[in-house]
């Protein structure tokens, strides 16, 4: 039933710098201004001493802004077997109030019930002009952030949803935790307002990179004025590819290296690439779906509507604004598993493929029992693009079991091509 997904899992690797969460920071998080409601679960998603570390990434988050009846102000929930206001926007109007409430205030609840169903009733029904919600010029942001499934009635598709997603200019929605990454990881995608606006932490310790997330998607020109997408025309497959592009019905996994391995100038071309492979299918739920992963220090899933109206924007929109991390690394291993929600779901595509495009396999840890699986489970084909030669061949033809399947780099000016008549042929590996 759901089919929108985002996921940003964060990886434990030694030693990383904040930076490369910060680079495309629009603003300073001082800078800011804007109303900003959280609400948190307060269940016994989490136990009490990891409770205490979200207690303190609340701390430092609302110790990050510049909190002011004229900067930001900041209105807290919590929810479990009921949602509690912590704070209002007017109660967090000062540092210290805010801070305050979030120290005494908020109530780990250690309830087996989540209902923040009834927290967002709450939010839509008490977030207003009396209780400190400001005019037009400060850019409203909601965030939700979970560990578990949720109980009670149903959040995604409630009209209470649709209420919030007029009232706030972004929501957001964090996944903390391991049991978030298993149980919410098609749901918090579609509680959001738009691509990669679902950040999932896997630990504790990256909950810094959380905060500047959050306080980058609250600058005041981020997500802010609506620019409509200049119109795309269709474009036209190549004349070697052997069969009509616009005729298949496949899922399409699209893994791509974001580590600094490539130069810049040969991630734009790999980017140049995968937008060429993809332009040319007909999307839609009885063509073609593309889901769309990148992998780096992290692994995150962007939002494309996979299986949900699917068009030809959504998938190269997302494809174009790729960006390039600042660190080596790839948590490929964490990119399979975010996939998994997807290939899950029933799908009326009648192959899956997954193209995983990379300059390097310097793996965190091995991806190859995790693909072997996906192989087994779901009839994943995939299939690898070796941008540079600092991606082993060898390692490469492993994951993919075959050297059929691997597009070495003296071949990737024709990646475009090469992949597509491997899907006119469907021989796999
Ligand atoms: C809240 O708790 C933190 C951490 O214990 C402490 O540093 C801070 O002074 C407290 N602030 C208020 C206003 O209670």
């Amino acid at each position: 039933m759901n089919r929108l997904l985002l996921i940003l899992v964060s990886v434990l690797v030694a030693s990383t710098s904040a930076s490369h969460i910060c680079l495309d920071a629009a603003c300073s998080s001082f800078n800011v201004e804007a109303d900003i409601v959280l609400v948190v679960d307060a269940s016994n998603a989490y136990d009490q001493a990891t409770f205490e570390q979200i207690r303190t990434f609340l701390l430092n988050f609302v110790g990050s802004l510049t909190v002011t009846p004229l900067d930001s102000q900041v209105a807290l929930y919590a929810y479990g077997s009921s949602a509690q206001t912590v704070a209002s926007l007017t109660d967090g109007s000062s540092l210290g109030s805010i801070q305050a409430k979030i120290n005494t205030t908020l109530k780990y609840q250690g309830s087996a019930e989540r209902n923040l169903f009834q927290a967002l009733t709450k939010v839509q029904a008490e977030v207003s002009t009396m209780s400190g919600l400001r005019g037009a010029a400060y850019k409203k942001v909601l965030v939700v952030i979970s560990g578990d499934s949720w109980t009670g009635n149903t959040v995604i598709g409630s009209s209470v949803l649709t209420q919030l997603k007029q009232k706030f200019n972004v929501i957001l929605s964090v996944g903390f935790g391991a049991k978030a990454l298993a149980n919410l990881n098609s749901q918090l995608p579609q509680l959001t307002t738009a691509a990669m606006n679902t950040f999932f932490a896997a630990t504790p310790d990256q909950l810094t990179y959380v905060s500047a997330w959050m306080a980058g998607l609250s600058c005041p020109n981020v997500q802010f004025s609506t620019v409509s997408p200049p119109p795309t025309t269709v474009p036209t497959q190549s004349p070697s590819v052997s069969c009509p592009l616009a005729s298949l019905s496949y899922d399409v996994y699209l893994i791509v290296d974001v580590s600094n391995k490539a130069s810049a100038a040969d991630f734009a071309a790999m980017k140049t690439a995968i937008h060429n492979f993809a332009a040319p299918f007909a999307f839609g739920n009885l063509a073609t779906n593309f889901a769309l992963v990148t992998t780096g220090i992290d692994s995150q899933l962007y939002f494309t509507n996979f299986h949900n109206g699917q068009t030809r924007s959504d998938v190269l929109g997302a494809i174009d604004e790729l960006h390039q991390d600042d660190v080596p690394g790839q948590a490929l291993n964490l990119a399979l598993s975010a996939i998994q929600g997807y290939l899950a779901q029933p799908s009326s595509a009648s192959n899956k493929i997954l193209a995983y495009f990379t300059s390097t396999t310097a793996w965190d840890v091995s991806p190859i029992a995790s693909m072997n699986s996906l192989k087994s489970k779901y009839s994943l084909s995939p299939m690898a693009v070796q941008w540079s030669a600092s991606a082993a061949t060898s390692d490469l033809t492993n994951l993919v079991g075959g050297a059929n399947c691997v597009n070495t780099v003296s071949n990737k000016a024709s990646t475009a091509t090469w992949l597509q008549n491997k899907m006119c042929a469907k021989v796999f590996c």
